[in-house]
């Protein structure tokens, strides 16, 4: 990206985001969507990525400016510190030149309209620039700083992933990898390497997943060969593993329980070529239009049924289903380098509540299953909490319900079920636990 060439329009619309995800506590997905609209295409990319490493680093970047104010700022005048810190997120985690990321950071600080904001910023930030030794040091002295996290995930991480804790840490701080799912029913994944490299795009097989390409740099997916024509979706490879685990044979009736936005069915059918009697089910009708158009985009068909899992009497034929992926909603821990507002805005507090509804919902699924069916309960959260826990108290009194072995490669053994822990391989976070119903 060429910084010098993007000016203050970007920046503004960075500090018009970061100002509703972090006074405000909207998603940045939405916030950045709204604000970068109507920038030309290079430009809104230029903010977005702005954004990202900001909101990756804040916690740091907070720190670091509370460490330096002689007096805390006023509570009105909060803005200021969002924008300090999208300022030295320029220095320090996005490459901007240091003269230039002060001078237009302290430009934009003219359109915040608070008294003294221009000076404040400029002194600030030329003093992190001279001070940038030290204030890494003292950043670096806790988990907190360091990992710009908050304190009860660093400890949801350490005690899951106690052997790969500094680098599942190290891991919540960088971008991810733009990994791209090839439909190994239409076209071998060598041939799909090949298609991307005429193109100039360049694509590694992903060493554990045998679907699974991971691109040496992000691409526009419209752009990519094979896209339109369905050959190649995105998708990380931790999250290929639950249409490869629950692998349903054709002809088999299979429910993806909380299908939207889809990635996972249009995965289900391509493992079947298509020969599946799949019912999408998703309690949200406007996401579930993103599977729609997935699977038109993939030349699949599956049945799309808006309902709530928990109350099958609203929605459920009463027909049994043979294979049943419950995909269910979580922290999305194992996916915080795609949604970095995580460590803002997820709380401790929220982690109770979501284990007692994947517990509701796991026995809601189950319900559902014909006896020698299989049910693959996946998260994207790194802990416990909402995985192996809710499976193991779940499967206290029910003898028909069986644990699968799943050792799929890369995996970590839980006392029930397999976890991935976040940036091993590239990967993102992921748990799975195959069940069978016994007869
Ligand atoms: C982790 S996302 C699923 C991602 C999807 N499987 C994929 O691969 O693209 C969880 C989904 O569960 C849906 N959901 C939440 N509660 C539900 C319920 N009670 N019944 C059905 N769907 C539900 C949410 O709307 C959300 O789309």
């Amino acid at each position: 990206m060429n910084l010098r060439q993007t000016g203050w329009i970007p920046r503004r619309q960075c500090l018009a985001a970061l100002s509703r995800v972090i006074l405000k506590g909207e998603s940045m997905t939405v916030a950045l969507a709204d604000e970068t609209r109507d920038l030309p295409a290079r430009e809104a990319a230029w903010s977005r990525a702005l954004a990202y490493a900001t909101v990756r680093w804040y916690i740091r970047l907070e720190a670091m400016v509370d460490g330096m104010l002689d007096r805390p700022l006023k509570p009105r005048d909060a803005v200021i510190r969002v924008l300090l810190c999208q300022g030295l997120a320029e220095v320090f985690h996005f490459g901007t030149p240091d003269h230039a990321a002060v001078r237009e950071t302290a430009e934009l600080a003219r359109t915040v309209q608070r008294p003294g904001a221009v000076g404040l910023v400029n002194a600030l930030l030329r003093r992190a620039l001279r001070e940038r030794e030290q204030l890494a040091a003292v950043m670096d002295r806790n988990a907190v700083t360091r990992y710009a996290c908050p304190s009860w995930l660093i400890r949801g991480i350490r005690d899951a992933f106690p052997d790969q804790q500094e680098a599942v840490l190290q891991a919540t701080t960088e971008p991810a990898p733009m990994t791209l799912r090839v439909n190994l029913a239409r076209i071998s994944r060598e041939q799909m390497g090949s298609r991307l490299a005429e193109q100039g795009v360049v694509a590694e097989p992903h060493p554990l997943v045998p679907s699974a390409l991971t691109l040496a740099g992000a691409a526009d997916v419209q752009d990519l060969p094979g896209f339109a024509e369905g050959l190649v979706s995105v998708q990380d490879a931790a999250a290929q593993w639950a249409a490869l685990l629950l692998a349903p044979k054709p002809g088999d009736r299979g429910l993806d329980a909380c299908a939207a936005p889809g990635g996972k069915t249009g995965h289900l059918l391509e493992c079947a070529d298509g020969e599946l009697d799949l019912i999408a089910l998703d309690i949200d009708g406007g996401r579930l239009g993103r599977v729609r158009d997935n699977l038109r985009r993939l030349d699949y068909r599956a049945r799309m049924w808006v309902g709530d899992l928990s109350d099958p009497e609203v929605w459920w034929d009463g027909e049994p289903f043979d294979a049943i992926l419950l995909d269910a909603p979580c922290s999305a821990t194992g996916v915080i380098r795609r949604h970095p507002d995580i460590k803002l805005l997820r709380r401790q507090r929220d982690i109770p509540d979501l284990a007692a509804r994947q517990s509701a919902l796991l026995t809601a699924a189950w319900d559902l299953l014909r006896p020698g069916g299989r049910l693959l309960y996946a998260t994207c959260s790194l802990l416990r909490a909402e995985n192996e826990t809710v499976v193991a108290a779940w499967l206290a009194g029910r003898p028909e319900a069986h644990v699968c072995p799943s050792d799929f490669p890369g995996g970590i053994d839980r006392d029930v079920g397999r976890a991935i822990a976040l940036g091993a391989r590239g990967m993102d976070g992921f748990y799975y636990a195959l069940l069978e119903r016994q007869a």
